[in-house]
Order: C-alpha cells, then sequence, then structure tokens
C-alpha cells in the first residue's frame, strides 16, 4: 500500500466532520459593542463606515436591539457639547455618558453597561490626562479624575467600568473610590497593554479626540515590547482589575496568546477602529469578502486566548452566526 499512514485530511472531508472537530467558536457571547454617543444628533462616521455617533435618544434605542440580538454587553464612548482644559464633561453628573447609561439601563435593563474611563474625549488638548504649562500629562493629578469619572459613571447604573487612560496606578484609585462610594459590585476592565497604535486613527475621528499636540507615546505602550506588557497585566491584577484587556487585537495576537496562559481572570481584546475600516475599505472596493474575513480575524482573536472580543462588527457577526 502505498501513499502516507497519517491522513490529517480525513477529518476535514465534509462540514459535518469539519464541525465536530472544530476547536474554536465565536459566539455572540463573546461580543461587546462599541457606541459613541454625542450631545448633538445622530451622525454617521465618516472613517467607520456603518457607525454613528449617537444621540443619547437614539443611543438607548440601539442597546435594544443589541440586547434582543443577544449581544451582553455595549461600550460607552461620550462626545461632550463643550471640552475643557480638565475635561470636566467626563465626571459631570448629567455628561452625555452618564445620560446615556441611565437611559439604556432604563431601556434593557439586562444589557451589560461599560463605560470607557478616560479624559480625551473630553479635554480640549486631546490627551488622556490633565497637563502642566510644558504640556506634559500628568499622572498622579489625573488619578482623581479618572477615579471621579469612573464613580459618576457607577453611580449613573454602569455595570462595568474600563479605564483606557494608561496612567500608572488608576486601577486601585478607581478600585478604592468605587468601594468608598459604596459601589464594590462595579467590576473593572483594565486595557492594561494598551499600545500607541496608529490603528486608533478611525476612532479618533469619531471621538473627535485627537490630540492637539504631541501624542500618546509618553503613556501607552511602544509597539516593540513585549515584556513590558505582561509588567503592566501583573501591576493590573495586584490593584484588582476583573478582567484584562489588549488593544489593538490583530497585531499582538502573539500578546493574547502569552497573557492567557498567565492571567487568571478573563482575558478581552479590542478590535479597533482601524482594523475594523481596513476590512471595511477593502470590502466596499471589492477586495475582500467581508463576511468571511470579520469571521475568520475574529476566530484568530479567539484563538490566540481572548474571552471577550469588543468589535464593531458585532452586530454584523450575530446575524452571520445565526444563518
Ligand atoms: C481613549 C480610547 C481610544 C480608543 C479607545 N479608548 C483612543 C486612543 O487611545 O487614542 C481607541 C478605540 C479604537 O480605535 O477603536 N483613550
Amino acid at each position: 500500500m502505498k501513499g502516507p499512514r497519517e491522513r490529517p485530511r480525513r477529518l476535514r472531508r465534509n462540514e459535518t466532520l469539519r464541525r465536530l472537530v472544530r476547536e474554536t467558536r465565536l459566539s455572540a457571547d463573546d461580543l461587546v459593542f462599541p457606541l459613541f454617543v454625542t450631545e448633538g444628533k445622530t451622525q454617521p462616521i465618516a472613517s467607520m463606515p456603518g457607525q454613528f455617533r449617537w444621540s443619547v435618544e437614539e443611543a438607548a434605542k440601539q442597546a435594544e436591539q443589541i440586547a434582543s440580538s443577544g449581544i451582553p454587553a455595549v461600550l460607552l464612548f461620550g462626545i461632550p457639547a463643550e471640552k475643557d482644559e480638565v475635561g470636566s464633561q467626563a465626571y459631570a453628573r448629567d455628561g452625555v455618558v452618564q445620560q446615556a447609561i441611565r437611559k439604556i439601563k432604563a431601556a434593557a435593563p439586562e444589557l451589560l453597561v461599560i463605560g470607557d474611563v478616560c479624559l480625551c474625549e473630553y479635554t480640549s488638548h486631546g490627551h488622556c490626562g490633565i497637563i502642566n504649562a510644558a504640556g506634559e500629562v500628568l499622572n498622579d493629578e489625573t488619578l482623581e479624575l479618572l477615579a471621579r469619572t469612573a464613580v459618576s459613571q457607577a453611580e449613573a447604573g454602569a455595570d462595568i467600568v474600563a479605564p483606557s487612560d494608561m496612567m500608572d496606578g488608576r486601577v486601585a484609585a478607581i478600585r478604592s473610590a468605587l468601594d468608598e462610594a459604596g459601589l464594590s459590585e462595579v467590576a473593572i476592565i483594565s486595557y492594561a497593554a494598551k499600545y500607541a497604535s496608529a490603528f486608533y486613527g478611525p476612532f479618533r475621528e469619531a471621538a473627535e479626540s485627537s490630540p492637539a499636540f504631541g501624542d500618546r507615546r509618553g503613556y501607552q505602550m511602544d509597539p516593540a515590547n513585549r515584556r513590558e506588557a505582561l509588567r503592566e497585566v501583573n501591576l493590573d491584577l495586584a490593584e484588582g482589575a476583573d478582567i484584562i484587556l489588549v488593544k489593538p487585537a490583530l497585531s499582538y495576537l502573539d500578546l493574547l496568546r502569552q497573557v492567557r496562559e498567565v492571567c487568571p481572570v478573563p482575558l478581552a481584546a479590542y478590535n479597533v477602529s482601524g482594523e475594523y475600516a481596513m476590512v471595511k475599505a477593502a470590502a466596499q472596493a471589492g477586495w475582500l469578502e467581508e463576511k468571511r474575513v470579520v469571521m475568520e480575524i475574529l476566530t484568530a482573536i479567539k484563538r490566540a486566548g481572548a474571552d471577550i472580543i469588543i468589535t464593531y462588527h458585532a452586530p454584523d457577526v450575530v446575524k452571520w452566526l445565526k444563518e
């Protein structure tokens, strides 16, 4: 008898067999859908086809649809009408995100609401913290404002807060502030390993949050570093993070794998705006098959180690999974 003895192709012969031996399965349960909420009227986001800045009213309607589609959670970003030096709309009791949280919780009580905790959408200079006269982002002074932001979102009804600013010590500062405010049940998703990535470009247009001067390399991580990410993860775990996040996802799959090996808590990956825009642009040009490419990317992110995937593709994915 000629030919190989080992024949892996035996298990690939038809879809039923492939289904039986499939190692990774995407499900609606894995997904978080980011929503942008504006104090103005609903507008499309040019750099992110299919995504919108929603008015508070319409964000609540969207959230209801998301909940009924089976997606467990939304992540909220606010675009305030007024920005200032200290980002005061981030922690205003009636800030745009706080209003949206209340409306969404009333419309879809079972949907998990996650608040992004950062100042860059709220500061006139577009940095993620407060700055001094030299334009440096001040770490410890910023912590207090981040903690206030987290508490005000939790008081409005957020189930989870997700600090994305990359200041040192913010998980501990937010945890103590929440506990002191009697909000010990509110969880923290920490953007532990968040890189200074060019893949956030479309988001910054969407959130009008590009830095007016300089860049974010003084606080976000250098894309060349892997060991440093493990240090950040360990610090955030020690400070009380309930879920760890790696961001972006696609160019950092090695990190997702490595963090998964050492991390005892759920691991999330953020499939960011630039990753979304690349697929959308190529699909619009007819160069890529959108559905297959998206499913392959998200499956790869899950295979690499993510338990949770934050993605703008979430509503499409849920539709495709039902087909
Ligand atoms: C806020 C924040 C950003 C993103 C999430 N939270 C932008 C940034 O750090 O500049 C990016 C998300 C995306 O690109 O989809 N700090």
